[in-house]
């Protein structure tokens, strides 16, 4: 079947297409950070230790060849706070000419890099300091992102903080893995390895913390940045799920909206962009809670396996807003790739209808580039478009990379049967041939 006679669904000229990931869950060894120690402290709260992860930082440029092969224009990567400056107010020129290199890296492919300055991990002499609830957290983040801003060459799309808003989301989930009888006691031992109250870690961080503090450091971090590179794009990240609700749960739902999203939109509202990360949608119900509808689909990250959540999203910030949309990440975690195909094909031809309808939406990055470490559940969660033995390190390539790359390169959706993302593939794979890259 050819893939010409079904209409093709063509994006704005220059829209970014690119995939996503995190240091942390990239790099390995990324020893001096608040996560880190709580992954080692035993019992811990995390499944398992994040260890090499899956060696990104040795294998930053071969992933890049990888990455601009399939067809993918853009890289979103975070630099690591605790490795730039180590220690309060000394900064390592050995890390950020690593990351010099990784940006060198995409700019000789013609990638272009979006750098995030802070993914969810802390160095640790910030959480001794009080993390985001500290009062100086604003201006020592500012300094550090001033800092990246200067030292870096090659820098026009920074992401400030990813998912500022997220602890908020996750809150119940994370405190129903701290409840249970051993939970007192991995608590302390936690605090005690940290050095510090748990809530200075980010992922446990207060509402205050992050409504306050957060939205200061993201304006007083995006105004230095700006200093330095007026020409910077800059924006924050938010998690945000298609917040639905049953008949008579319509005050819960708004209850949710009002705690964990109108604080931040109204936060960033006249930003460059704003960076919108969604996975699934979440249904209020009338006991008060919120989730997957009962009986729809779910991945194995426990969501509502559902692609139309994304525009859904996308309509309603920019309808609150009026501010320029990226976004940041969306993808589907599981093994079955076939479905990860139909997801991708599904979340981008609702994203197409939407931005026909006047959102603006810039671009998509795909969650994730890699198989990588998925936080407190360890590596089990497979969102990647490459999968990675991490016994070798060995990469190779899933269908859904293919099927993405095509739609990368095309900048359209070429119609919407399975069977012409299976064309889209196989015309890729016939050109790309696994050997040559030495991956699978
Ligand atoms: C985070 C990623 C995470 C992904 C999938 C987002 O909340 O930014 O770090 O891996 O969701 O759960």
């Amino acid at each position: 079947m050819t893939t010409s006679k079904v209409p093709s669904l063509k994006f704005p000229d220059g829209f970014l297409w690119g995939a996503a990931t995190a240091a942390h869950q990239v790099e390995g060894g990324n020893f001096n950070t608040d996560c880190w120690t709580l992954e080692v402290t035993k019992p811990s709260l995390f499944l398992e230790p994040s260890g090499d992860a899956v060696d990104q930082w040795n294998r930053f440029a071969d992933d890049m060849a990888v990455l601009s092969a399939v067809g993918m224009k853009s890289y979103r990567f975070s630099v690591e706070w605790a490795r730039i400056e180590p220690e309060q107010g000394k900064f390592s020129v050995a890390a950020l000419d690593h990351y010099q290199r990784c940006i060198n890296a995409c700019l000789e492919r013609g990638i272009e890099p979006v750098i995030t300055m802070h993914h969810f991990t802390l160095p640790l002499w910030v959480v001794r300091g009080g993390g985001f609830g500290a009062p100086s957290f604003p201006d020592l983040f500012a300094r550090y992102c001033e800092k990246v801003a200067r030292s870096l060459r090659g820098i026009s799309v920074v992401c400030t903080i990813n998912e500022l808003n997220v602890p908020l989301l996750v809150r119940e989930l994370i405190e129903s893995r701290l409840m249970g009888p051993a939970s007192a006691a991995r608590i302390e031992l936690a605090e005690k390895a940290l050095g510090a109250p748990l809530k200075t870690s980010f992922l446990f961080s207060p509402a205050e913390a992050l409504i306050d503090n957060g939205l200061s450091a993201h304006a007083k971090a995006r105004d230095a940045i700006k200093s330095v590179l007026p020409q910077a794009k800059v924006g924050v990240t938010l998690a945000i799920q298609d917040e639905q609700a049953e008949p008579g749960a319509e005050h819960i739902r708004d209850k949710r909206v009002a705690d964990y999203i109108t604080p931040f939109l109204n936060g960033v509202r006249g930003d460059d962009f704003i960076g919108v990360q969604t996975y699934t949608r979440a249904v209020a119900r009338k006991d008060g809670s919120a989730g997957p509808t009962p009986g729809h689909r779910i991945t194995v990250m426990g969501y509502e396996d559902r692609p139309q959540a994304l525009a859904q999203v996308c309509r309603y910030v920019w309808e609150q807003t009026k501010t320029p949309i990226v976004v940041t990440e969306n993808g589907w975690a599981g093994n079955d790739d076939r479905r990860r195909c139909e997801f991708i094909r599904d979340s981008l031809t609702e994203l197409h209808a939407a931005i026909n309808d006047g959102v603006d939406v810039r671009g998509f990055f795909y969650w994730s580039l890699l198989d990588n470490f998925e936080w407190l559940v360890g590596y089990a969660p497979k969102f990647g478009l490459i999968a990675v033995d991490r016994s070798t390190q060995r990469r190779s390539l899933k269908q859904s990379a293919l099927v993405y790359g095509q739609i990368a390169r095309d900048n359209a959706i070429q119609g919407a049967a399975a069977a012409a993302l299976s064309d889209a593939a196989s015309e890729t794979q016939g050109r790309l041939g696994g050997g040559a890259l030495g991956i699978g």
